[in-house]
């Protein structure tokens, strides 16, 4: 692969490490910046709109233990792309705190520095549903911020849509303990789907103005192909807006960074805000600063990628550092991806046709 570094400006990596540091770009001149780690496939939950019981159920093939990455391999990784700008750890799933031993994976990245000897943002994405008891470790660890999925307050569509009889009262203690903890912001996050949460908007939204927490709406997205998506089941981000400001008069908010997936709101009376990520009816390719990598090792440059690049043979092929950099710099700069922005270009054949990897999989 020709590997071209010529718009990368040299500075002293982290570590020990001379790398390539910030400034490279992809093909579209997007900076990377957000590095997704999903850290387990397995999940405890069985969302309709995710792990669908039809088709993980209880014969379905995971990851054997030793096919992820170990912690060693994923410090690496994210040490090489860190000194290649990347700024936000996230690790996701899968559910990540069903990973053993996550804590000391988190101690291990937030050791991690800039070129500018700077921190790295160590965040996580979680169902919530063992927070209670780990909040307190994720925060000695040095985790720095939190995403949790709460999809409805009514605990009866809330069992139904985990579909494992997860009671949302746990999650929301959950919640609390990770405040308490001295974890923040925590941000939650609604994914909506038409006839199924969408009346749940207004709820949320009154539940959580005025608490520590930023909810943010999702709608709902193609990825995978086992949740049998249909556009008519997307409640747009206009719609959202419409209705959360019939009740609360909302304000629209600057992004905070470049590359952020949410537009924010302000609640006029000043009682906080609200994001929601419009990755059908508003799309946010021009900006995109993530990359992912899978359980197993495989990089990929879009949510909705069809192949990675898989790493992880590199690793245990005895690639050195340099060689493991000089490669995902390739990656990067040969990057061009912008699914969501031709989404409504391809017709309903041609999307269904076109091969996707599950969100569990490659990390929310
Ligand atoms: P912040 O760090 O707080 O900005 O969070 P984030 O929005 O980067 O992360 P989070 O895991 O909370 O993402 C929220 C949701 O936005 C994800 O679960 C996806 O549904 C969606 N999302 C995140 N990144 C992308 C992306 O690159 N493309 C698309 N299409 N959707 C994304
Ligand atoms: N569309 C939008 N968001 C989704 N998530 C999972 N599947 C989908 C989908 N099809 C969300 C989860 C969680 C994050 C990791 O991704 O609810 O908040
Ligand atoms: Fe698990 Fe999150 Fe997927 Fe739900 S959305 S099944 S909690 S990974
Ligand atoms: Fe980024 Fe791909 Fe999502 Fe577009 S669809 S925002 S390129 S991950």
């Amino acid at each position: 692969m020709a590997i071209s570094t010529s718009r990368e400006t040299g500075a002293r990596a982290a570590g020990a490490l001379r790398l390539p540091s910030v400034g490279l770009v992809d093909a579209r001149d997007r900076p990377l910046r957000d590095l997704r780690i999903s850290v387990t496939d397995r999940c405890n939950f069985r969302c309709v709109y995710c792990m669908p019981r039809s088709v993980f159920g209880k014969d379905y093939a995971f990851l054997d233990r030793d096919e992820l990455l170990s912690f060693e391999e994923i410090e690496r990784i994210s040490r090489i792309a860190v000194a290649h700008g990347v700024r936000k750890l996230r690790l996701t799933g899968g559910e990540p705190l069903l990973r053993r031993g996550i804590e000391e994976l988190i101690s291990r990245l937030a050791a991690l520095r800039t070129p500018e000897g700077g921190k790295v943002e160590i965040a996580l994405t979680t169902n919530g549903s063992a927070l209670a008891i780990k909040a307190q470790a994720l925060k000695d660890a040095g985790l720095d911020r939190l995403t949790v999925s709460v999809d409805t307050l009514d605990d009866a569509l809330f069992q139904r849509m985990n579909d494992v009889r997860f009671p949302v009262t746990r999650v929301l203690e959950g919640i609390e303990a990770a405040h308490e903890a001295g974890i923040g912001p925590i941000k939650i996050n609604m994914v909506v789907k038409r006839g199924l949460n969408d009346h749940e908007i207004e709820p949320m939204a009154a539940f959580f103005k005025a608490t520590p927490y930023t909810l943010r709406f999702i709608e709902y997205m193609d990825v995978g192909t086992s949740n049998g998506w249909d556009l008519d089941e997307v409640v747009p981000a206009a719609e959202i807006v419409e209705r959360i400001g019939a009740l609360f008069p909302l304000e629209p908010l600057g992004a905070r960074a470049a590359g952020e997936t949410a537009k924010r709101w302000q609640y006029a009376d000043g009682s906080g805000e609200i994001g929601i990520i419009s990755s059908v009816t508003n799309t946010f390719c021009g900006t995109c600063n993530r990359a992912r990598i899978s359980t197993e090792g495989r990089l990929f440059t879009c949510l909705f990628a069809t192949e990675g690049h898989d790493l992880r043979a590199l690793l245990r092929g005895g690639a050195s550092d340099a060689e493991l950099s000089r490669a995902m710099a390739g990656i990067w700069h040969a990057r061009d991806d912008r699914y969501s922005e031709i989404r409504s270009e391809l017709t309903p054949e041609l999307r269904a046709a076109r091969p996707r990897i599950e969100m569990s999989y490659i990390g929310g």
